[in-house]
């Protein structure tokens, strides 16, 4: 039996990521380059920004990953990397690399989804905590995952089978993500980039029942009447199937805090007490540091708003997990780094009699760690990816 080392290399948003894990279960390094501070003067990802960040970064990532994990390329077993979903260019940048590194050591290439990856950054600590670095076979109950990030909001059913794991899709989206409505409310009343940390920092200090926000339940097949989806992922996996009631919308709640920030005249007074707090780069800790950043009623409505989206993942969530007989829940993704999300899913988890886990904070969002922790069941099945893998930015996880 080989060590059962893999590097496996992250770089399908905006972040450059590498890491080298031992057995799926013991992470000897893991190391992630941010361009956060190249996008957030656009309020978003730019694309072609992302490439070439990538670019700059994938050679010094790598090797900071191999140094600090005190190996070399001839140590290891495998090679993983992300192949989708994600953007085209900034994909491809992680995958020529991963290709051309196995084919000059004559390694095995493992292709990881993205998503899939997400939901090993917490099967990665399960095994780690469970001392499962002797690489067994994952085995036990079906989970249900909820990833929740920037790109995503997709529920699934896991089960391990022989040790592989098999996903079945149960709810998602049908427009934008979670993390996406974070991010473009905080864009919306001047916050920082990404806007989840902002928006969970400020929102400790509001009053999250004083904007009744509520999510209508969607009705059934209305999002099959004719109407093409919006959204690049909603064209990339069936919905006709899915149960309606775990199916999420938040286009609509971003609107409607738009519509209270112009109602209220909440705007003009959010930016021009942010600029300062902008350049410290930081989200205010204390209240008095969120208060020197925004009004009380900006504050009541920030909490509303991540109270609302909040209290729509845990209903969607557990409804999901109830009806699918799953005692155990993992959430994993950008947005399972928020404080409250984490104690209000906890609570809800302990008074169903149910488990629920989340990665570390470090884990939750994008890292290679999780690559390759996802391959390697692969690699023990000997699933390999061809010579002629490509990128495939909508690439869809599970049936
Ligand atoms: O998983 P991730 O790094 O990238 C994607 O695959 O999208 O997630 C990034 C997303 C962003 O939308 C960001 O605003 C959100 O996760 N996020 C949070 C928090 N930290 C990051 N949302 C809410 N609360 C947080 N603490
Ligand atoms: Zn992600």
């Amino acid at each position: 039996m080989p060590p059962g080392l893999i590097l496996g290399i992250e770089s399908s948003c905006d972040e450059t990521a590498a890491a080298v894990v031992e057995r799926g279960a013991r992470t000897l390094s893991s190391v992630v380059a941010s361009q956060i501070s190249v996008h957030a003067t656009y309020g978003g990802v730019v694309p072609e920004l992302a490439s070439r960040e990538h670019l700059r970064a994938i050679v010094p990532v790598v090797r900071a990953a191999l140094d600090q994990a005190h190996v070399t390329l001839a140590d290891l077993d495998a090679i993983a990397v992300t192949s989708g979903p994600g953007l085209a260019g900034a994909l491809l940048v992680g995958i020529t690399y991963a290709k051309a590194l196995a084919f000059a050591r004559s390694l095995p290439l493992i292709a990881v989804n993205h998503l899939e990856g997400h939901i090993h950054a917490v099967l990665l600590q399960q095994r780690q905590k469970a001392g499962a670095a002797d690489g067994k076979p994952d085995e036990g109950d079906a989970a249900l995952a909820l990833v929740v990030s920037g790109g995503h909001t997709h529920l699934y059913l896991a089960r391990p089978i022989d040790g592989a794991w098999s996903y079945t899709l149960v709810g998602r989206t049908l427009d934008d993500a979670a993390g996406e409505a974070y991010d473009k409310v905080a864009k919306l009343l001047g916050l920082g980039y990404p806007g989840g940390p902002w928006i969970d920092a400020l929102a400790r200090f509001g009053d999250p029942h004083a904007v009744p926000f509520s999510f209508a339940q969607i009705k059934p097949k209305a999002h099959l009447q004719g109407k093409a989806p919006r959204t690049k992922a909603a064209r990339t996996a069936p919905i006709a199937d899915l149960d309606t009631h775990f199916l999420f919308s938040f286009s609509g709640i971003k609107t409607a805090v738009l519509r209270y920030v112009e109602l209220h005249n909440l705007r003009p007074e959010a930016q021009a007490r942010i600029a300062p707090m902008l350049a410290m780069g930081r989200p205010p800790q204390t209240r008095e540091a969120a208060l020197s950043l925004c009004l009380q009623p900006t504050l009541d409505l920030i909490a509303s708003f991540q109270h609302a989206v909040v209290g729509d993942l845990m209903k969607k969530t557990f409804a999901a997990a109830e009806s699918l007989a799953a005692s155990r829940i993992l959430v994993t993704g950008g947005v399972a780094a928020n404080r409250e999300l984490r104690a209000r899913f906890s609570a809800e988890a302990e008074r169903r009699h149910l488990t629920v886990a989340f990665p570390t904070l470090e884990l939750s969002t994008d890292n290679a760690a999780m690559i390759a922790a996802a391959a390697w069941p692969r690699f023990l099945a000997g699933d390999f990816a061809p010579a002629s893998i490509s990128a495939d930015p909508s690439l869809a996880l599970g049936r």
